[in-house]
């Protein structure tokens, strides 16, 4: 018998011991394992096999700071996140993020039933914690794009971004109804009109891809997707004068109709996660409110993802915070909540919590629920199959292509308030070739003022934070080549009379800001030397004032000095898109979000209010008349 015959046979013998161990090896795996079973079967058989360390682990979200791959092995940590800004390194890139998850990835696969971890992060516009990321307007500028369809396709570039870093999870979106201009977080939120925010809840067919017509629970397209989190549940825009982490002062068909109106339609898109807000309803912490968090989103609103505490949000379930920890970590995970952002003293929690099963005081049904909703996203989020980081997927960060989606966004979020009128003749579109033009504002050259809070940095902060095109920028790109354009951030009183400009760009704003941070509750004045600065411009030269800012400021005292007022709320990185309007390459379409009043003593104002008196409507926007279509 020749010796290719016997070759052959030996192969094949070969390949049928090798099937026949792959058929036994996959006999052998745990059903959970086995991604051919349905998510349920994979749920159960995980659950029955779960130690209570190991399900308290799945419980507990740990600071990057505080985590490394020893840690997460030993504790069994089913999550970390990074907090505002919080990088492996300075400025770190794709591949150095990546390398950081899979580490930590790489200590989860070391435990004894390879439960893989899931990252969060804040990428709230954009994956803005990491430098070159593409920025996109904050929610106040998309919320009057008015158009669903631009916000999905930024939820899919962000996914993509804050794929290319190796992270699965993403804080957002944020589907905050905020009712008073005060609120530092207004601009976090897409408009003061429910509907609106509805109808922005696209992001998260964006950000986890769009969930088949009737399908129930939390939904994960493909692992250029991430896990989404509506936030913050419920009420967390409707305090009292504003005031973060404040108290919502309504009745429940207020709260229902107004603050959760968007939440049954996040579900119904398969949202993996809904964080918990810090605020109070009728001073009842929403973090201890088991009727809401349980009867409400899970009974009735039928949520069956996670639901996630915000930072230390149990913590604050007492006065002083923190107080009283371990009767707060009974209250808040009675209440519903199925993981907790610890985020830093986690050996204490998980001690915490181990104390109140073996006295009952949380039921180990309750365990079995929570760890239950976090399996479910895991598998579904297919996890068990692909752990690790996507290398492909890094050079997505900062596209081209989605500089283009931002650019668009950005566009489309711009609010034209005034063009002539009075005694000012109509400015816009500005005429491209004039021979000289002068621009003012430190907001007109500052990629960090014009990307605002959340931004590299938890608050924010000035300067060449990050990449992108200055509103300055911007303008040089889009002028005549003989066109000359002089800046001066803050000019000494008189400087626009008598140099020949033909107008004056005024670019003026707030300075960056995050949370309770940027809480105003007096008042809401543009900071100086903006005030001086557009009075003795616009006296001098024709002018028209961009406002970055996260909400509206008071500007009726300033208004007749401007020849046009432009609200350009918190762009991002892609500056030209304010360029590329002002002088009328595309037109005007942004309607407003949310009232511009005239006087914070009127506030909270909000669209159908009885007494409403406002600068602006809600809804308004004008256009240019640009004659072509
Ligand atoms: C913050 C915010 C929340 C954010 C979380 C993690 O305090 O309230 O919106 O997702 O902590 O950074």
């Amino acid at each position: 018998m020749g010796s290719m015959l016997q070759w052959r046979l030996c192969s094949l013998a070969v390949v049928l011991v090798s099937c026949f161990l792959a058929q036994e090896a996959v006999a052998q795996r745990p059903r959970y394992m086995d991604p051919r079973q349905p998510v349920e079967v994979r749920v159960n058989d995980l659950l029955s096999r779960m130690t209570l360390d190991e399900k308290i682990g799945q419980m507990t979200q740990i600071e990057r700071g505080v985590a490394s791959p020893s840690v997460i092995e030993k504790y069994k940590i089913g999550s970390i996140l990074s907090g505002g800004g919080s990088e492996p390194s300075y400025r770190a890139t794709p591949s150095q993020w990546m390398s950081m998850t899979n580490s930590f990835q790489w200590g989860a696969m070391q435990t004894r039933l390879k439960i893989p971890i899931i990252y969060g992060t804040d990428a709230v516009h954009g994956n803005n914690n990491v430098y070159g990321a593409t920025i996109f307007p904050h929610n106040i500028g998309l919320g009057c794009t008015r158009d669903p369809n631009l916000v999905r396709r930024i939820g899919s570039a962000t996914a993509l971004e804050v794929r290319a870093t190796g992270i699965t999870y993403t804080f957002a979106p944020c589907i905050a109804v905020c009712r008073d201009p005060r609120w530092g977080r207004c601009y976090e939120s897409y408009s003061e009109d429910p509907e609106v925010v509805r109808s922005m809840t696209t992001i998260i067919d964006g950000l986890q891809g769009q969930c088949p017509a009737g399908w129930r629970g939390p939904y994960l397209e493909s692992n250029r997707k991430v896990l989404a989190c509506a936030k913050h549940f419920v009420g967390d825009g409707g305090t009292w004068q504003g005031k973060d982490m404040g108290n919502a002062i309504m009745n429940y068909d207020t709260l229902v109709k107004t603050h959760m109106r968007a939440y049954p339609d996040a579900i119904a898109k398969g949202v993996s996660t809904i964080m918990v807000s810090y605020s109070s309803w009728n001073k009842q912490k929403m973090h201890a409110n088991k009727f809401l968090l349980t009867d409400v989103l899970k009974g009735r609103l039928g949520f069956r993802g996670i639901v996630i505490s915000d930072w230390q949000g149990i913590d604050r379930i007492s006065d002083p915070w923190g107080a009283n920890y371990i009767n707060s970590v009974r209250q808040g995970i009675n209440a519903g909540i199925d993981i907790v952002m610890v985020p830093f003293d986690y050996v204490k929690f998980i001690n915490i919590v181990k104390g109140h099963v073996a006295t009952g005081a949380i039921p180990i049904g309750r365990i079995n629920d929570a760890v239950s909703r976090i399996l479910r996203v895991k598998f579904q989020a297919r996890l068990f199959e692909y752990p690790y980081a996507d290398n492909s997927l890094r050079t997505y960060l900062g596209s081209l292509q989605h500089g283009a989606l931002a650019r668009e966004a950005v566009r489309k979020s711009l609010v034209l308030l005034k063009n002539g009128g009075g005694a000012k003749k109509k400015l816009l579109p500005l005429n491209k070739y004039a021979s000289k033009i002068l621009v003012v504002g430190a907001h007109a050259n500052d990629i960090g003022l014009q990307c605002g809070g959340w931004t590299i940095s938890w608050q924010g902060g000035r300067g060449a934070t990050t990449k992108g095109t200055t509103i300055l920028g911007g303008i040089r790109q889009v002028i005549g080549r003989n066109s000359e354009v002089v800046y001066q951030p803050n000019p000494s009183a008189g400087y626009a009379k008598g140099k020949g400009f033909e107008y004056a760009i005024v670019v003026v704003g707030e300075q960056p800001y995050a949370e309770v941070n940027g809480d105003n509750l007096n008042n809401l004045n543009m900071p100086a030397p903006y005030p001086a600065l557009i009075k003795d411009t616009c006296s001098n030269v024709a002018c028209v004032v961009v406002m970055i800012s996260g909400r509206p400021l008071v500007v009726e005292p300033y208004l007749g000095y401007m020849n046009a007022f432009v609200a350009a709320w918190l762009p991002g990185s892609e500056g030209r898109g304010v360029a590329e309007v002002l002088f009328g390459n595309y037109e005007f379409s942004g309607r407003l979000s949310r009232t511009w009043f005239r006087r914070v003593d009127q506030l909270p104002m909000n669209v159908g209010d009885r007494y409403y008196n406002p600068l602006f409507p809600f809804g308004y926007g004008m256009k240019m008349g640009l004659k072509r279509a």
